[in-house]
């Protein structure tokens, strides 16, 4: 089978080739290799490699700058896809989409499935909306699995952040009124290539089990760091609103995903504190 990833250098780009599935024959395009945004260099690529699945890692995801960038936004995140879904299906390929939980606005106090209603609350949530809805216009067949709180081990995100502050500083704050789940880019590739495997269509949920607040989340990376020696000393941890930290975008207050579709699928997925452990392990190892 021959796979297209793009956005390959990525946090999920890189998961994704790290764990493709055996005897595939992979082309993994950085943003150099293929600008998504370019409706013809898309087309044009898709049929040159003529693969039987595309999946798109690619995205604008600076979700403050994008309050400000909207057209940059617009352009990666709503158009982007509908033309990679095109291509793909014009090539008789599969096409597979990843988008996010900020398409909700955080209000229901229950997990979100697939079918609920979206609200997103700002020019990165409302991007991602229209480009899952360009990418199912262009293609009803495609796979589109939403996420949130992504990290890997390289690349920017709140665990690497944490550490270096919690390195640097003699006490961190952190937001404690908004509940997620953090979500290993490792364990999110494993369920992609399986949900595709399994010919999901239409849109998923996935993250790792259970949630937490960033404080929560903030605390967990602390302890585990400790007890693996990636830090040498507890520092103080806050609480704090998200009214004391004021960014351009606003954010949901819970936003935690029902996957359970996803899960009668794939199975259950791992804890976020048993992925995060593993995840800081690797950073150790890596040193
Ligand atoms: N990170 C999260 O917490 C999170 C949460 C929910 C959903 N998601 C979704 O998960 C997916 C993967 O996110 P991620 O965390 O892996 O993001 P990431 O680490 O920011 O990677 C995105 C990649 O897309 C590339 N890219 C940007 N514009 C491009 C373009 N026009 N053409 C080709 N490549 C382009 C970037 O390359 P350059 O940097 O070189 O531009 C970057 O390598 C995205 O769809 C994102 O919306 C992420």
């Amino acid at each position: 089978m021959k796979i297209l990833v793009t956005g390959a250098s990525g946090q999920l780009g890189q998961a994704l080739q790290q764990t493709v599935p055996q005897g595939a024959e992979l082309t993994a395009l950085g943003h150099a290799g293929l600008d998504i945004g370019e409706a013809d260099a898309v087309a044009s690529k898709v049929a040159e490699l003529s693969p039987d699945l595309v999946v798109n890692a690619a995205a604008y995801t600076a979700v403050d700058k994008a309050e400000s960038d909207e057209e940059a936004a617009y352009r990666i995140n709503a158009l982007a896809p509908g033309y990679l879904a095109s291509a793909a299906r014009a090539n008789g390929a599969r096409f597979v989409h990843v988008s996010t939980d900020f398409v909700f606005d955080g209000t229901r106090g229950i997990p979100y499935a697939p079918g609920d209603a979206t609200a997103p609350l700002g020019v990165y949530g409302t991007s991602k909306r229209a480009g899952e809805e360009a990418v199912l216009a262009a293609d009803p067949q495609a796979l589109i699995v939403r996420t949130a709180w992504v990290y890997g081990a390289t690349g920017g995100n709140f665990v690497r952040t944490m550490l270096r502050l919690m390195a640097e500083r003699d006490e961190v704050r952190v937001v404690a009124d908004q509940i997620g789940t953090p979500t290993y880019a490792g364990g999110l590739a494993d369920a992609i290539w399986a949900l595709s495997a399994a010919g999901a269509s239409g849109i998923h949920h996935w993250t790792d089990s259970g949630a937490a607040s960033w404080y929560d989340f903030a605390l967990a990376i602390q302890e585990e760091a400790l007890a693996i020696g990636l830090l040498d000393r507890a520092v103080p941890v806050h609480p704090i609103p998200t009214s004391a930290y004021p960014t351009p975008a606003r954010r949901p207050h819970y936003s935690v995903l029902d996957k359970s579709a996803a899960t009668a699928i794939v199975g259950v997925a791992a804890h976020w504190r048993v992925n995060l452990r593993s995840m800081l392990k690797e950073i150790k190892a890596n040193g």
